[in-house]
């Protein structure tokens, strides 16, 4: 049974683990900044239980569900369902937990599903998409339908904003009318901190601690590091103003065409024919992205140059390109290679082939696979006999992660053998 996958998942899983250790000797931040110290606190995982709303508060705002949060705050919400943090456990991450053991899956949860009351609902059902509990409760049993699901429901609005039935927020926009006094806020106010402001509040999960897992020296994820060190960040952007404009809660990245599209420039020189060879450059420059693009290791960016024939078929031999990538193996033991642009770096394509006699087109393409690392891991999993818990979720796994591939770029340009230099009327095209 799932051989390699035995083989894979726990060292996935230990890996994450020792990502995970957080020790008070980290020296990441300095310990004396204000905003620091309250995130030391508001971040300390596993986080712990809300406890019991106090009387205060109606059933409505006692609620930790978003739906109960999007009565009142409805734009917040509309934006958060369609971000990835709404589907932080989505089949991927649950099927691989469905194999796991609490002390395993806690790790996950960690960033994907934080709250207390999330890990109890998950113990309690252990239950997804028609999958059987591994043991404990069975789904009937379970007495409270409304949070029987809260675990699915991946980075919640509570998750960011709640401690101890307590309401946590940045500072009030200072544009809106003053609030008067005389009446009770609802959910009793909140304690505002500008800590919500800072870039370090999404550290606590896109950032390992300076002595988490790496490989090759690099740490795993390194998104915050990256970002201090970008020039967006001396010109005082955040990861909120690219990724919360406004305040919105939109979490747009690498999955989302105009976002990837924001954060580069990408360039083609004339294409040339001379002496039976044609040439052209395409560059890519990360102008814009406030950290390395891309800053994962899941991510692929492929830049592409080919020759088509009339019927639109790719002709032999004609293919060159350039991979942008932090390729690593499975068990993320070994970097292959890391072509990762930081901010400013450009990559370059310089296409030079002969030219075939059938060839009607040059065709330039940079095409994404937001999950290409996942979608690798998923094949793995599923070649190998996998007829454990979560099979059946690691094929809708695998089937959305390939359903994310975008083009970013394409160009065609019309290629008459023998005339130079070419540029095709109408053949650009930006999808
Ligand atoms: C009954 C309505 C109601 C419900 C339910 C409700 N809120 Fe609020 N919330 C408000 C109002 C009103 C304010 C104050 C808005 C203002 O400043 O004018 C507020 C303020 C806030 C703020 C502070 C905004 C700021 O400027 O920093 C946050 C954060 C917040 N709510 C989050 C939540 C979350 C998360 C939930 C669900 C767990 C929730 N709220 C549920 C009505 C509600
Ligand atoms: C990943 C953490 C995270 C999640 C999840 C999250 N928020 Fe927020 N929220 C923030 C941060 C950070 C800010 C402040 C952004 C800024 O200052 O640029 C904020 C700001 C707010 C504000 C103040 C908005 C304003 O215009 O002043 C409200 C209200 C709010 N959130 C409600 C919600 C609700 C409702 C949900 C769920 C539908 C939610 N949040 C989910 C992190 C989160
Ligand atoms: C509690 C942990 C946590 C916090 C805090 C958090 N994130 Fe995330 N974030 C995640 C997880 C987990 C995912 C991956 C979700 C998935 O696809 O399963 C993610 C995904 C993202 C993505 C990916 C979008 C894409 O296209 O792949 C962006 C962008 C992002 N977060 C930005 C932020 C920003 C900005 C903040 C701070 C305001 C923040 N996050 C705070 C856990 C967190
Ligand atoms: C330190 C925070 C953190 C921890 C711990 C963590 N993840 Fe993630 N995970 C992320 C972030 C951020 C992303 C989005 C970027 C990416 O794709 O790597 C993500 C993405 C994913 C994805 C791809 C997106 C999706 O929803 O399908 C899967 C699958 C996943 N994680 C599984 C796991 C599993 C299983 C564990 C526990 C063994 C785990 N993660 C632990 C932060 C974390
Ligand atoms: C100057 C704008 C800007 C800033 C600042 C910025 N980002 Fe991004 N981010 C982008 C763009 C554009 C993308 C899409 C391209 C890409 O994926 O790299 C992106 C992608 C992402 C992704 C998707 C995964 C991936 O591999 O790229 C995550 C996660 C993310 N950002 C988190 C953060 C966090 C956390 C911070 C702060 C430490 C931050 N970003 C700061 C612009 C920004």
């Amino acid at each position: 049974m799932y051989n390699k996958v035995k083989k894979i998942l726990p060292i996935l899983i230990v890996a994450l683990l020792l990502a995970m250790v957080r020790s008070s000797s980290d020296n990441k931040f300095p310990s004396n900044d204000e905003v620091q110290h309250f995130l030391d606190w508001y971040w300390d995982r596993p986080l712990a239980a809300q406890g019991h709303p106090p009387s205060t508060l109606n059933a409505l705002e006692a609620s930790l569900e978003p739906e109960a949060c999007k009565r009142c705050h409805p734009s917040q919400f509309a934006d958060w369902e369609k971000s990835r943090h709404a589907r932080a456990m989505g089949p991927g991450v649950y099927g691989q937990i469905l194999d796991m053991t609490e002390d395993e899956y806690q790790n996950c949860l960690d960033c994907h599903a934080p709250l207390k009351e999330q890990a109890d609902t998950l113990a309690k059902t252990r239950f997804y998409g028609g999958i059987k509990p591994l043991g404990g409760a069975s789904p009937t049993q379970v007495s409270t339908p409304v949070s029987e699901h809260l675990h699915k429901k991946g980075l919640i609005c509570s998750t960011c904003h709640l401690r101890g039935y307590q309401w946590f927020g940045p500072p009030r926009r200072p544009d809106l009318p003053p609030l008067t006094s005389e009446s009770r806020l609802p959910h009793n106010g909140w304690n505002s901190h500008k800590a919500f402001e800072d870039s370090r509040f999404c550290a606590a999960c896109h950032q390992f601690p300076a002595n988490g897992y790496a490989i090759n020296g690099k740490l795993l994820e390194n998104t915050y590091n990256e970002w201090k060190e970008s020039p967006q960040a001396e010109t005082g952007q955040t990861c909120q103003s690219c990724h919360m404009p406004n305040r919105r809660h939109l979490w747009r990245g690498i999955h989302d065409p105009k976002a990837v599209r924001s954060g580069v420039d990408i360039q083609v020189s004339p294409v040339k024919i001379t002496d039976g060879f044609v040439s052209t450059q395409l560059s890519m420059t990360n102008t814009a992205t406030g950290h390395y693009f891309p800053t994962y290791v899941t991510p692929k960016i492929v830049m592409q140059a080919y020759q088509e024939n009339k019927q639109g078929k790719l002709l032999e031999n004609t293919l060159q390109q350039t991979i942008i990538e932090r390729h690593l193996s499975l068990d993320l033991s070994t970097e292959y290679f890391d072509t990762r642009l930081a901010p400013g770096q450009t990559a370059i394509l310089n296409y030079q082939a002969p030219l075939k006699p059938q060839t009607t087109t040059l065709v330039l393409i940079i095409k994404v696979e937001p999950d290409a690392f996942y979608t690798r891991l998923y094949q793995t999993l599923l070649e190998e006999d996998f007829t454990d818990k979560g099979t059946t979720l690691i094929l809708q796994a695998l089937a959305e992660s390939t359903a994310s591939n975008f083009t970013l770029y394409q160009k065609r340009h019309l290629v008459f053998p023998g005339a130079s230099p070419l540029e095709s009327p109408n053949g650009a095209r930006l999808i």
